[in-house]
Parts: C-alpha cells; sequence; structure tokens
C-alpha cells in the first residue's frame, strides 16, 4: 500500500469562522476564528488526540470534519475524496462512514425514543438491514458496550450517564464508521466509570461485529 492509500483523513488548511453580526441589521462586523488554519493526517487505525484549551476550537475542528459546520476554507479529504466540496447527496452517501460521540450524552440522546431505535435509527436512515437484522445488531451492539440486551426497550431517563454514553457509543458504531470522532466522550462522566468508556473507543472497524464482539473491540488485535 502507499502511504496514500494508508491516509484515511488529511486536513488542508482547514478553517471555520463564524461571523458576528451586530447593530439593526445585523451586520457582519467580524469573525470568530474559531479554527484556522489546521493541517493534519490521520493513518487508518490511528488515534489522533488535539489537546488544547477551552475555546481553542477542537470540537468546531471535529464538527467540521463532518461537516456539520461548513468549512470557511480549506479541505478535508476523507478516503482521497475532499467532502468541503460534496453536495448535500454525496455527503448522505459519505455520512455512515464517519460517526460523532458527543461530550453530553443526556443531550444527544432522544429521550422519547427506546434505546432500541435510538441504536437502530443511523441504520434506518441509510436503508441496512431489515427490521429483525437491526434488532439483532442492536443486541449485539448493546453488549459490546457492556449493556444488557433486555433493557433495549427502555428509554435514556432510565440510564445512568455512563451508560447513557455507553448507548451514544453503540449508536456510533452501528454504521461501522472508518472514523470516529470523539468529543471529549468522558468528560462528564465519574472518574471510574471514564476509563471503561475510553476501552471501547479504542475500536478497529475492519473487525465484524458479529463474529466476536467483545474481544475485537476492547483488544484492538
Ligand atoms: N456555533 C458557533 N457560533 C459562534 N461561535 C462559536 C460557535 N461554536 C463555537 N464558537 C466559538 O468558537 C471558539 C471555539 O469553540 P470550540 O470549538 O467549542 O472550542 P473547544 O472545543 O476547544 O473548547 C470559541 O470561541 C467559541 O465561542
Ligand atoms: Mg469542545
Amino acid at each position: 500500500m502507499t502511504a496514500d492509500a494508508e491516509t484515511l483523513v488529511r486536513a488542508k488548511n482547514l478553517k471555520v469562522h463564524f461571523p458576528i453580526h451586530a447593530g439593526i441589521f445585523r451586520r457582519q462586523v467580524g469573525a470568530v476564528k474559531a479554527v484556522d488554519g489546521l493541517n493534519f493526517d490521520i493513518k487508518r487505525g490511528e488515534t489522533l488526540g488535539l489537546v488544547g484549551e477551552s475555546g481553542c476550537g477542537k470540537s468546531t475542528a471535529g464538527r467540521a470534519m463532518l461537516r456539520l459546520y461548513e468549512l470557511t476554507d480549506g479541505q478535508i479529504d476523507f478516503e482521497g475524496v475532499d467532502i468541503a466540496g460534496l453536495s448535500k447527496n454525496d455527503l448522505r452517501e459519505m455520512r455512515p462512514r464517519m460517526q460523532m460521540i458527543f461530550q453530553d450524552p443526556q443531550a444527544c440522546l432522544n429521550p422519547r425514543m427506546t434505546v432500541l431505535d435510538i441504536i437502530t435509527e443511523p441504520l434506518v436512515i441509510h436503508n441496512i438491514g431489515t427490521h429483525n437484522t437491526r434488532i439483532e445488531l442492536a443486541k449485539e451492539l448493546m453488549e459490546l458496550v457492556g449493556l444488557d440486551a433486555r433493557y433495549l426497550q427502555r428509554y435514556p431517563h432510565s440510564f445512568s450517564g455512563g451508560q447513557r454514553q455507553r448507548i451514544g457509543i453503540a449508536r456510533a458504531l452501528a454504521l461501522r464508521p472508518q472514523l470516529l470522532i470523539c468529543d471529549e466522550p468522558v468528560s462528564a462522566l465519574d472518574v471510574s466509570i471514564q476509563a471503561q468508556i475510553l476501552n471501547f473507543v479504542s475500536y478497529d472497524p475492519n473487525t465484524v461485529i458479529s463474529s466476536s464482539p467483545r474481544c475485537r473491540i476492547a483488544g484492538r488485535g
């Protein structure tokens, strides 16, 4: 394999500026340069950590990589395709390969959906599997993140913070993404739960979830 085939993501001169509006006409008077010229490469199987003080642009960079924010400038090559220039439809097709685990498990789970619906929603959206295979996969994912598959019919409020974060992880893993972006996935959790969650997050998408879930995800090889 060439060096480029191993590169999963390459960010070039990534910029995200948020406009500042003021006055009665809400004219733009400036911009918050949240991310201003960021460059990095991530190889397949590699983990990249972004470190910096609060407000320095870490979350913005992560969201921009999935194009949850539009880029002001720059390029993000994902498997060689510049996602900054993709149309909505093309982007939608890319989405299953890139997923995000958010900081606050409370805010990112719909309280009116059962855990089963939460975990299988990405599969439904992307039209993957049948009703029954989705349920089977949801059960496997629950066990993978250390939750009892019998809880699939429950709602998020009946779980603790750490368990909710595991549900968010199960959902993010449902599509077996190539790229998993974790935005402070454990900062809202107790220290004792943090290590457990971080173990799940070291995950290898090239493994088949259904064959031997537990050891694959926790151990990486
Ligand atoms: N949606 C937004 N609109 C305007 N400004 C934003 C928005 N999101 C983040 N910012 C600003 O961008 C900067 C970087 O924020 P953020 O990426 O959340 O930092 P970090 O995750 O490193 O703490 C901050 O100054 C923040 O106030
Ligand atoms: Mg942040």
